[in-house]
C-alpha cells in the first residue's frame, strides 16, 4: 500500500504522520512545491519509526515522480483560510492549484483513489474529478466526516457522555450551508430529540456550520488540521481495510437524491474500491429544500471554474 500525500503543510504532514503513526501503509509519500520542506518533515517522520514500531518508509519530494503507483493520494494542497474569509474566497487560487496537481498525479497512479482535502471542498472534488477522468467512485472529498465529528463533540460535551456514543450525520456541501441531520442523530441508538432541546440542538447545528471558521478565528494564520487529517485517515482506513464503512463523504451525483453534475456530501460505502454504493436515505421536504440549496450554493461556484 502506497499513499501519497500532496502538500506537506499542517493538514498534509499531520495525515502522513497519522498514517505512519497507525501503519495504514508500507510507504507514505509527502509531496511540496517548497524545497526541502517535504523532505525535512518525511525525514523526520522517518526517524520516528524505530520508536513508534512502525515500519513506514517515509518520504519527500518535490517532484511528483515520486508518487508513481500509488494507491490512494491525498490531496491537501492550496491555500487556507484567513480570519473572515468563507471557504469560496479560495476557489480561484485553489481550482488552478488542484489542476494542477491533478495533472501530473492522476497520470502517473491511474489506478489510485483520489481523497480531495482543498477548499473549498466540493468544487476542488469537481476539478479533481473531471481533470483526472477517473471514475467517480475514485475520486472522493473530506468534509462530512469532519463536519459530523465537529457535532459529535458538541453533543458529547453538552450531554457529558462518550462521544463513541454518538452518531450523526452532516450531508450537503462543506459550507455555511451544510445540513446536519439532527432526526437521523443519535445516543447510543437514543434519539437527539429525546435527549435534548431544541433550542439546545440549533445552537449545536449552528456551531457545527460554524465550525471551520470558530477554528480560524482562533488560529489566525491558518485552518484546522487535527481534526481534519484524523477524518482523513478515517476514510484512508475504511478504504485500505475495506471496512465498507458508511461516512459521509463528497462525491459526484448521477441522479441520487434527484440531483445530477454536482459534488456534495451524502452517506456512502467506503471500500478498497473506493465508494461502492451512495446511500439514499429518506429525507423530509423541508430536509430536501435544506440539501438542495447546499447543492445550489455549490453549483454556482463549479460554474465559475475554468478547466481548459
Ligand atoms: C475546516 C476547513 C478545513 O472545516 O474546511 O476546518
Amino acid at each position: 500500500m502506497k499513499i501519497t500525500v500532496v502538500g506537506a503543510g499542517n493538514v498534509g504532514a499531520t495525515v502522513a504522520q497519522r498514517l505512519v503513526d497507525r501503519e495504514l501503509a508500507n510507504e507514505v509519500v509527502l509531496t511540496d512545491v517548497v524545497e526541502g520542506l517535504p523532505q525535512g518533515k518525511g525525514l523526520d517522520m522517518l526517524e520516528s519509526t524505530p520508536v513508534l514500531g512502525s515500519d513506514v518508509k517515509v518520504a519527500g519530494a518535490n517532484n511528483y515522480d515520486a508518487t508513481a503507483n500509488s494507491d490512494i493520494i491525498v490531496i491537501t494542497a492550496g491555500i487556507a483560510r484567513k480570519p473572515g474569509m468563507s471557504r469560496d474566497d479560495l476557489l480561484a487560487t485553489n481550482a488552478g492549484v488542484l489542476k494542477s496537481v491533478t495533472e501530473q498525479v492522476a497520470p502517473r497512479s491511474p489506478k489510485s483513489i483520489i481523497i480531495v482535502v482543498s477548499n473549498p471542498l466540493d468544487v476542488m472534488v469537481y476539478v479533481a474529478l473531471k481533470v483526472s477522468g477517473f471514475d467517480r467512485k475514485r475520486v472522493i472529498g473530506m468534509a462530512g466526516v469532519l463536519d459530523t465529528a465537529r457535532f459529535r463533540t458538541f453533543i458529547a460535551s453538552e450531554l457529558n457522555v462518550s462521544v463513541e456514543d454518538v452518531q450523526a450525520f452532516v450531508l450537503g456541501g462543506h459550507g455555511d450551508s451544510m445540513v446536519p441531520l439532527v432526526r437521523y442523530t443519535s445516543v447510543a441508538g437514543i434519539p437527539l430529540t429525546e435527549l435534548l432541546p431544541a433550542d439546545k440542538i440549533e445552537a449545536m447545528v449552528k456551531r457545527t456550520r460554524q465550525g471551520g471558521a470558530e477554528i480560524v478565528g482562533l488560529l489566525k494564520t491558518g485552518s484546522a488540521y487535527y481534526a481534519p487529517s484524523a477524518s482523513v485517515v478515517q476514510m484512508v482506513e475504511a478504504i485500505t481495510k475495506d471496512k465498507k464503512r458508511i461516512l459521509p463523504c463528497s462525491v459526484y451525483l448521477q441522479g441520487e437524491y434527484g440531483m445530477k453534475d454536482v459534488v456534495i456530501g451524502v452517506p456512502v460505502k467506503l471500500g478498497k474500491n473506493g465508494v461502492e454504493q451512495v446511500m439514499e436515505i429518506k429525507l423530509t421536504d423541508s430536509e430536501k429544500t435544506e440539501l438542495n440549496k447546499s447543492a445550489e450554493d455549490v453549483k454556482v461556484n463549479i460554474g465559475k471554474v475554468k478547466l481548459s
